[in-house]
């Protein structure tokens, strides 16, 4: 395991995404197999540790130890080093610079990773001045493989208010050139069996229209994959769809429909068309889907935003983590949607498995005080911020 992560600290944290961060920064250092060591630790055991290795009797915020040189034995792996980290320094210093703990967190990590690399700011003003650039060059770096996802938007409810009084206004084409313009990087619409948002024409006229990427949503019907065979968008998210539901209500049964969603998927790379199953963040689901011969995977993120409290909140924020890392590790691509919103989106945009998201109810309900275009960017601003809690 290149990336150890200890701590002997009672409080949660956010060791999986700490874990990440050091990931893309060995990564970014061009060894991302080197082992390295990280260990959080209370202000007490940071004081033994500077006083046991520094001579110095005090808790610091930061400190580390290569693993190189003559007194370390020579070893196959490539050993980088151990980096300590005091929460409770971090969290003061988060508090002081305005930040959160986890950007606090990945700071010192890099701090410390540029230690290992043999910078020390110590020695004089030239050094202390190269550990900051390397230092800055590292976070840029790791900000920007954090920040990578697309927004796609679904406008399924513009269609939605257009159908309440069954006119021709306001129409979802429309709205997504406008959607397009603000920057997203695709549209989204779900061609319900009920039809009781997006119609068949629309779809028609966006394949037509849309300069980004169009996704149909379905349900793996004869219908729909004739209807999709046809239009050719440039991916199909296969979704369960239940009659009474108001919207989707949770992911595929892929498990027990293996056999059934592999022949929509093979149908559907027949006719040149990528697929994605939208699934629950669960293991033997996303197993699944890879059996199936589908590209990439939609984590259900329903539950997380809709979470009734904050332990189940967080719990199923690790949880949409790890199924991201695992669909990732499979070689699925990795989307997210549903229910998510300005509050609860940025979070997971920092998650660097998460390649594309898809949001619509959130976006369209704050378009009808602000506007479209600037729903749009405000959306945009937080996927592309990620770490912003
Ligand atoms: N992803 C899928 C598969 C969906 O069915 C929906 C809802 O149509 C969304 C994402 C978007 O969810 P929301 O409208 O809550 O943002």
């Amino acid at each position: 395991m290149p990336v150890l992560i200890r701590s002997t600290h009672s409080k949660s944290l956010p060791l999986l995404r700490l874990r990440r961060a050091a990931e893309i920064l060995l990564r970014s250092i061009g060894r991302p197999d080197a082992e390295l060591s990280i260990l959080l630790v209370d202000d007490a055991e940071m004081a033994r540790l500077n006083k046991l290795w520094l001579k110095r009797p005090y808790p610091t915020n930061v400190i580390s130890f290569g693993q190189q040189g003559a007194d370390f034995p020579q070893s196959e792996n490539d050993l980088f080093g151990d980096i300590v980290i005091s929460i409770d320094t971090a969290r003061r210093e988060a508090a002081n610079a305005g930040m959160n703990l986890e950007q606090r967190l990945e700071a010192l990590l890099v701090h410390g990773v540029v230690h290992l690399l043999g910078e020390d700011h110590e020695l004089g003003p030239v050094e202390a001045e190269r550990m900051t650039r390397k230092e800055q060059a590292l976070l840029d770096a790791l900000y920007k493989e954090k920040a990578m996802a697309d927004l796609c938007i679904n406008v399924d409810h513009v269609a939605t208010v257009r159908q309440a009084r069954g006119t021709t206004e306001p129409d979802p084409v429309t709205a997504a050139g406008i959607v397009e313009i603000a920057g997203a990087d695709g549209i989204v619409v779900h061609l319900r069996e009920d039809r009781r948002h997006i119609q068949d024409r629309d779809v028609k006229l966006l394949r037509q229209t849309v300069k980004t990427r169009l996704t149909l949503e379905m349900a793996a019907t004869d219908e729909m994959i004739g209807i999709a065979s046809d239009i050719k968008p440039d991916i199909v998210t296969l979704v369960p769809e239940g009659r009474e539901e108001l919207t989707t209500e949770g992911g595929l049964d892929v498990v027990n429909l293996e056999k059934y969603l592999s022949k929509a998927v093979t149908r559907l790379h027949d006719a040149g068309i990528p697929v994605s199953l939208f699934v629950d963040p669960e293991q033997n689901q996303i197993e699944a889907a890879k059996q199936t011969g589908a590209d990439c995977i939609e984590i259900h993120t329903g539950l997380y935003a809709d979470a009734p409290s904050s332990d189940i909140k967080e719990k199923e924020f690790e949880q949409i983590v790890i199924m991201a890392r695992t669909a990732g590790d499979l070689g699925l691509r990795v989307h997210a949607g549903h229910g998510l919103n300005y509050r609860n989106t940025a979070r997971l945009a920092a998650v660097s498995e998460i390649q594309e998201f898809s949001i619509g109810y959130a976006i369209v309900a704050r378009a009808i005080f602000v506007g479209m275009e600037r729903a749009v960017r405000e959306m945009l601003s937080l996927v592309q911020k990620g770490y912003i809690e």
